[in-house]
C-alpha cells in the first residue's frame, strides 16, 4: 500500500511510522508545507521522497488545497497520513480523502481538541493525559478514534515534560493504526471504528 504523510515539523510521528517496517507498506512522499520542517531532512535520510508546497504562495485556503490534493493524488496513495501537519484543511479536501485519511492529536478525544493541548490538560488538572489517533472528518480533531493511548499526568509537569511522555505513546499507536488500516482491519460504522480480527 502507497503511504503518504504530512508533515509541518519535527516529523518524529512520520519517522516512527517509516521506521516501523510495516508490512505491505511504502511511503510514497513525505509532504510539508513548511521548507523549514526539520522532519523533511530526517525523510530525505530515510530515504523517502519529499515535497513542499508551501501555502504562503496561494491567495485562498481552497487553491492551496487543490493543488496540495494535486500532488497527493500525483502519489496514487491509499493512506494519507496528517504528522504533526499543522494547517486545517478545508472541506472539500476532507471528503476527498475521507475513510484514508488518519490524523493524531496529542489529547485524549474528545478532550482538549485544538491547540496546546498539554498545557490545558495541566490547568485543568486532569490525573491522565494521552494520544488519539482518528480518521479526518470535516471538524477539526473529531473524527472516529482508531486507538488511545493513556499516559499520567504528574505533579511536577510542566508542558515540555508532558508532551515528552506523550509523544514516546504516539511513536506506539500510529504505527499501529497504519497497520490496522493496511491489514484492512478498520471498519467504519456510524461514525465509529471496530477493528476487525487479523485474518488467518
Ligand atoms: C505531535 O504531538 C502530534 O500529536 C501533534 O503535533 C506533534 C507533532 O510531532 N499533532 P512530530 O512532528 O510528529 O514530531
Amino acid at each position: 500500500k502507497q503511504v503518504v504523510i504530512l508533515i509541518s515539523g519535527r516529523g518524529s510521528n512520520m519517522e516512527a511510522i517509516a521506521r516501523a517496517g510495516i508490512p505491505g507498506v511504502r511511503i510514497a512522499a513525505v509532504i510539508s508545507n513548511r521548507p523549514d520542517a526539520t522532519g523533511l531532512e530526517v525523510a530525505r535520510q530515510l530515504g523517502i521522497e519529499t515535497r513542499v508546497l508551501d501555502h504562503k504562495g496561494f491567495d485562498t485556503r481552497e487553491a492551496f488545497d487543490a493543488k496540495l490534493a494535486e500532488l497527493i493524488d500525483s502519489f496514487e496513495p491509499d493512506l494519507l497520513v496528517l504528522a504533526g501537519y499543522m494547517r486545517i484543511l478545508g472541506e472539500a479536501f476532507v471528503r476527498r480523502f475521507e475513510g484514508r485519511m488518519l490524523n493524531i492529536h496529542p489529547s485524549l478525544l474528545p478532550a482538549f481538541t485544538g491547540l496546546h493541548t498539554h498545557r490545558r490538560a495541566i490547568e485543568a488538572g486532569v490525573k491522565v493525559a494521552g494520544a488519539t489517533v482518528h480518521f479526518v472528518t470535516a471538524e477539526l480533531d473529531v473524527g472516529p478514534i482508531v486507538i488511545q493511548a493513556v499516559v499520567p499526568v504528574l505533579p511536577d509537569d510542566d508542558e515540555a515534560a508532558l508532551a515528552a511522555r506523550v509523544v514516546v505513546q504516539e511513536h506506539r499507536i500510529y504505527p499501529q493504526a497504519v497497520r490496522w488500516f493496511v491489514e484492512g482491519r478498520l471498519q467504519l460504522t456510524d461514525g465509529r471504528v471496530h477493528l476487525l480480527d487479523a485474518r488467518t
